[in-house]
């Protein structure tokens, strides 16, 4: 796909990239920090940079954000998902194997609208998968986030592994409320994922203050917020843009 309007720079500008805890090497930071990864992959580079254009029609941009998503779940699965060992008969011999446990599929959490794109490719990376849907809507008058649709379960077993989606952490407001959703049902913050497509300061502020020992995954981390609540540069509005909402 050629993206229409880019204008490529022969000398390419050094990227603003605001850190939080970490970056790829703060696996080995302590554990009760909160850690932000923006993975070093072109991949991750050019789906956001689809994303970020304003030509990019909603099936172009849906199918960025479903391809940032898979990029993004496959990152944070890396250290996060458990496998078993057993035995399978080769067409030549025996061979040892580990394999992703079916009986503990990952509990994803699309935060609805846009988080359902950013999770479409999460049973292609994920073997065993489950997956449990949060909708938020802005309340217009107190501008705090409200539930309108709760499918997680009263109590999690322990142990469960959820993976968060929410293409957009702006203010942070939905964000966490959905994490105490979570973990007031009994998920161990150590366990939960969140992944998103762009991230601003002041999300990753509170979301370091409220849940110390997360991982956040993203593909890029923008300057701040403009008066209405929007990340710049950002995307816009990523459930408009994926559902051609006018
Ligand atoms: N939600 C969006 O969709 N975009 C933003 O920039 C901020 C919140």
């Amino acid at each position: 796909y050629h993206q229409s309007g880019v204008q490529q720079r022969v000398a390419p500008k050094k990227q603003h990239v605001w850190r939080c805890a970490a970056t790829t090497e703060g696996r080995k930071a302590p554990k009760s920090q909160m850690l932000v990864f923006v993975p070093p992959h072109p991949l991750i580079k050019h789906w956001v940079s689809v994303l970020r254009n304003d030509f990019s029609p909603p099936p172009i941009f849906r199918s960025a954000m479903a391809e940032l998503g898979r990029l993004l779940i496959y990152e944070a699965s890396r250290d996060w998902l458990l496998t078993v060992s057993g035995e399978v008969n080769t067409p030549c011999g025996v061979a040892d194997v580990e394999f992703i446990d079916p009986r503990e599929p990952v509990k994803v959490v699309p935060i609805l609208r846009a988080g359902l794109v950013l999770v479409e490719q999460a049973g292609c990376v994920l073997p065993a998968s489950q997956t449990l849907h949060l909708g938020f809507v802005r309340n217009e008058e107190t501008l705090q986030p409200e539930m309108y649709l709760n499918k997680l379960p009263e109590k999690f077993e322990e142990g469960a592994r959820v993976l968060v989606a929410d293409p957009m952490l702006a203010t942070g407001g939905t964000i966490v409320a959905a994490l105490e959703e979570l973990t007031s049902r009994g998920v161990d913050v150590e366990l939960i994922r969140v992944i998103a497509a762009v991230a601003a300061p002041p999300a990753l502020k509170i979301l370091s203050e409220k849940f110390p020992g997360l991982k956040v995954y993203v593909g890029i981390i923008d300057e701040g917020l403009n008066e209405k609540g929007y990340i710049v540069p950002g995307l816009g509005d990523a459930g408009d843009r994926s559902f051609g909402t006018l």
